[in-house]
């Protein structure tokens, strides 16, 4: 039994104990450890396209945005002011600086204070000394992610190769464009949700559309590599939707990395680019974004199909599935089973779930 929180232990090889997925103790732990000290999806880059434009967020209870300098550097600070304290942007927009609605202290796009009302000569202030918080931000083709740990490993230390593999997959990833945006809300503890994303045992059961109209599931495999899962598929024969094989010599194949702990790159046949980005909002609520690219964002009616066929089958599926496992992981007759684990690591095998179970355990021990 190893100790993850305050009074709750996981045992190797089973279903994690029902406290982690249900105790509002342990979520907020999660928030001062594990989810600051872990690499977060922040916006593409096409939400950021001029200077000054960013975009406000949330991670692990810190609200944070991310701005694009007039030099075109993007840069991540949290979203408080360094006077007293108040919000300093909501939602999303341009600025060519960044003034606080309450002094109105004014501060430059790279996040150096530029002025303060009264403030010259007062005793206590120097305006050279005074910067936002940054937060440390990596652009990850095309995609930036932040990580509250200024101490943090890189992205590439953390998911060693995958950068390279999902260009080699995907060479035009770069010029990929979202042009659709969904939300969810899953009515479950993150690590369910995540946990479900990552084990297709249940897919010939629970998924009809994905098993039989997209991948072939006997096929279906997951490798973790670092911090990242990487599934593997070929397409279904049946597939629902129309594909030109010589668009790439990947066309035929489906592709999913999951980058630890809450976001996804999934390719679909094709190939489609797409992504999860999981937002943890209580012990119990986890809301979700579904993000659908094309080249350089070209209307593609097959995109829109596709996104809507998903939105109705597979994710509708899975946020039953994951409602239900959360009510039952409260149930007082539920005791926590163990994980079938296939050495192969084939459709049938929940090592991906120790896997998770492992990583937990590791970053929870370190404690807050
Ligand atoms: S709190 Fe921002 S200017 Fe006073
Ligand atoms: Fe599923």
């Amino acid at each position: 039994m190893t100790r993850v929180a305050p009074g709750v232990y996981v045992q190797a090889q089973r279903a994690m104990e029902p406290s982690v997925y249900l105790d509002p103790a342990v979520f907020e732990a999660e928030k001062s450890s594990l989810l600051s000290r872990t690499w977060q999806y922040a916006c593409h880059s096409s939400q950021l396209p001029e200077p000054g434009d960013f975009i406000t967020y949330e991670v692990a209870g810190e609200s944070l945005f991310t701005m694009r300098d007039t030099d075109g550097v993007v840069r991540t600070f949290y979203n408080v002011c360094m006077h007293r304290g108040h919000q300093l942007l909501d939602g999303s927009g341009t600025r060519r600086q960044i003034v606080c609605p309450y002094h109105a202290w004014t501060y430059r796009l790279d996040g150096r204070l530029r002025s303060a009302p009264h403030a010259e000569g007062r005793e206590g202030f120097d305006a050279s000394e005074i910067c936002l918080t940054a937060v440390k931000t990596e652009d990850f083709l095309g995609f930036y992610f932040v990580i509250l740990d200024d101490t943090a490993p890189s992205m590439d230390t953390v998911y060693p190769g995958i950068r390279d593999s999902i260009a080699e997959f995907l060479p035009t990833i770069e010029r990929m464009m979202p042009v659709a945006r969904l939300e969810f809300r899953a009515e479950a503890n993150w690590k369910v949700a995540i946990e479900n994303y990552n084990e297709c045992y249940h897919c010939k059961t629970a998924h009809k559309s994905f098993s039989k109209g997209v991948v072939l599931p006997d096929t279906y495999t997951i490798e973790p590599m670092g911090r990242c899962l990487n599934h593997r598929a070929q397409s279904s024969p049946k597939q629902y939707y129309e594909i030109d094989y010589d668009a790439s010599p990947h066309a035929a194949e489906y592709r999913s990395f999951f980058l630890w702990p809450l976001f996804t790159f999934q390719i679909y046949p094709g190939p489609i680019l797409n992504t999860f980005s999981w937002r943890p909002e209580s012990v119990d609520s986890t809301p979700f974004y579904r993000e659908w690219f094309s080249l350089e964002g070209e209307d593609s009616p097959v995109v829109r199909r596709v996104a809507d066929e998903d939105a109705r089958t597979t994710v509708a599926e899975d946020l039953d599935l994951v409602r239900s496992v959360q009510r039952g992981l409260a149930s007082r007759g539920y005791r926590p089973g163990p994980l079938i684990i296939d050495p192969d690591m084939g459709l049938n095998s929940e090592h991906t779930i120790a896997a998770i179970k492992a990583w937990y355990t590791e970053e929870m021990e370190k404690g807050e």
